[in-house]
């Protein structure tokens, strides 16, 4: 599904949407998939606001994570821009986040082996701003 953002009141819209969609889930990938400065942390952000997060902490600058905890729920935000091989990935224990059960939001997936439930791609053009989902199989 292909939704046209140009405003961020429309992204927050969707972000509301998405957030009803998925928040009974327990365990999801998500991989957000877009050139710089397409919109991927302002969607997190919006959703996880609707989730219930009110403490949004922006994309993770000192390690590869943010993780918050709402009641029984864990959701993690990765933005993985900075890794540049699989080999440093693996060393900052990719492995161990995955194995959680949690919510994964991930900017910047390319370097990642696993398959996302959930695949959002953000473009942006002079002339247009727009997101399509993806929900896979589910
Ligand atoms: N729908 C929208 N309409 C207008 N501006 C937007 C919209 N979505 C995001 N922006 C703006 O675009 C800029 C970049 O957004 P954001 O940081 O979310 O991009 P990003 O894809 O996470 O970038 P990066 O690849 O650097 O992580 C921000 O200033 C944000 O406010
Ligand atoms: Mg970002």
């Amino acid at each position: 599904m292909i939704y046209w953002v140009k405003t961020l009141s429309q992204t927050k819209k969707i972000a509301k949407e998405f957030a009803q969609n998925i928040k009974n889930a327990k365990r999801l990938i998500i991989f957000l998939q877009g050139d710089l400065g397409t919109g991927k942390t302002t969607f997190v952000r919006f959703v996880l606001y609707y989730l219930g997060i009110k403490d949004f902490r922006g994309s993770p600058s000192f390690s590869i994570a943010n993780e918050y905890l709402l009641n029984d729920k864990k959701i993690i935000h990765m933005d993985l821009y900075r890794v540049e091989t699989k080999e440093s990935l693996l060393n900052m224990g990719i492995c161990e986040y995955f194995e959680e059960n949690a919510i994964f939001f991930v900017e910047w997936p390319n370097l990642l082996e696993i398959k996302p439930d959930i695949m959002i791609k953000f473009i942006l053009t002079n002339t247009q701003r727009s997101m399509e989902i993806d929900w896979g199989s589910n």
